[in-house]
């Protein structure tokens, strides 16, 4: 799979983890945000990084990362067409898959530790949508997108 990745500053060790996780994986990887966890980097520009990669065809799906994850995932929900799911274990991670269609994973730097990163990156990759009755409330938002998006 093609997997945009970005963070913030507070995101970046664990997103190089995650990133060589991938690559041993045998994703591709396209990385985008803080250049190091020194300087500060905004999320809003990580996020749009990753919302854009994905609703551009460049990337199948992507994965933000920030302190809490809450920021990021704040910022790649203002795009149509995008379905993030903030999760802090495997269980939500894999849930936002089956039960959401979820596009882009979140997760906070400062909540999770580097296991626990990994696993949700694994479930968010393999678990399928089940489709059926959640297909139709992914199409409920999808709706909503069409109200409420510019
Ligand atoms: C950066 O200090 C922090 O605000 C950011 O990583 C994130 O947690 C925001 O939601």
């Amino acid at each position: 799979m093609r997997i945009s990745i970005a963070s913030d500053h507070a995101g970046y060790d664990l997103r190089k983890k995650v990133e060589i996780h991938l690559e041993e994986l045998g994703h591709e990887v396209i990385s985008g945000g803080a250049d190091s966890g020194e300087k500060p980097f905004s999320y809003v520009e990580a996020g749009k990084k990753v919302a854009e990669d994905v609703l551009g065809g460049k990337a199948d799906r992507g994965i933000a990362i920030c302190g809490t994850g809450i920021g990021i995932s704040i910022v790649v929900n203002k795009y149509k067409g995008i379905r993030c799911g903030l999760s802090s274990n495997e269980y939500m991670a894999r849930m936002s898959r089956q039960h959401n269609d979820a596009n882009v994973l979140a997760f906070g730097a400062r909540v999770v530790g580097s296991a626990v990163a990994l696993a949700m990156v694994d479930a968010f990759l393999e678990e399928t949508f089940a489709g059926e009755r959640h297909a139709v409330r992914v199409n409920d938002i999808r709706a909503l997108e069409d109200e409420n998006f510019k």
